[in-house]
């Protein structure tokens, strides 16, 4: 099971959870982080590097957050506003680089709220 990120990176992006993954499977959206679920190892090397603790395994996000599981995959599974293609799984955030784009529920979402 992948680990994923939810809410708390929205706007903040550290970006440390990047540094410590093994196979390069956090990719950088406007707004946001995403794991790739179908490259993720679940090695749990990210986890403890979030300051903000933003990163769980997708069977134990927090309360609330249950949207974010599907969310982290659907940034790879769907093509994303303003892109006629799905990302899909490319093997690596460092050929893929910074995507300005993100998921409807993250480009929508209200920190505030
Ligand atoms: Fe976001 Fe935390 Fe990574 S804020 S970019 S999930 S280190
Ligand atoms: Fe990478 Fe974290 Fe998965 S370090 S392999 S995204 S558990």
């Amino acid at each position: 099971m992948p680990y994923v990120i939810a809410e708390a990176c929205i706007d903040v992006m550290d970006r440390s959870c990047m540094d410590e993954c093994p196979v390069d499977c956090i990719y950088e959206g406007a707004r946001k982080l995403y794991i790739n679920p179908l490259e993720c190892i679940d090695c749990g090397a990210c986890e403890p590097a979030c300051p903000v603790e933003a990163i769980t395994q997708d069977r134990a996000v927090e309360d609330g957050q249950d949207a974010f599981v599907d969310d982290n995959a659907r940034f790879f599974a769907l093509p994303l506003p303003g892109r006629a293609e799905a990302i899909g799984s490319p093997g690596g955030a460092a050929a893929v680089g910074p995507v300005a784009a993100d998921t409807e529920l993250v480009a929508g979402y209200d920190a505030r709220g």
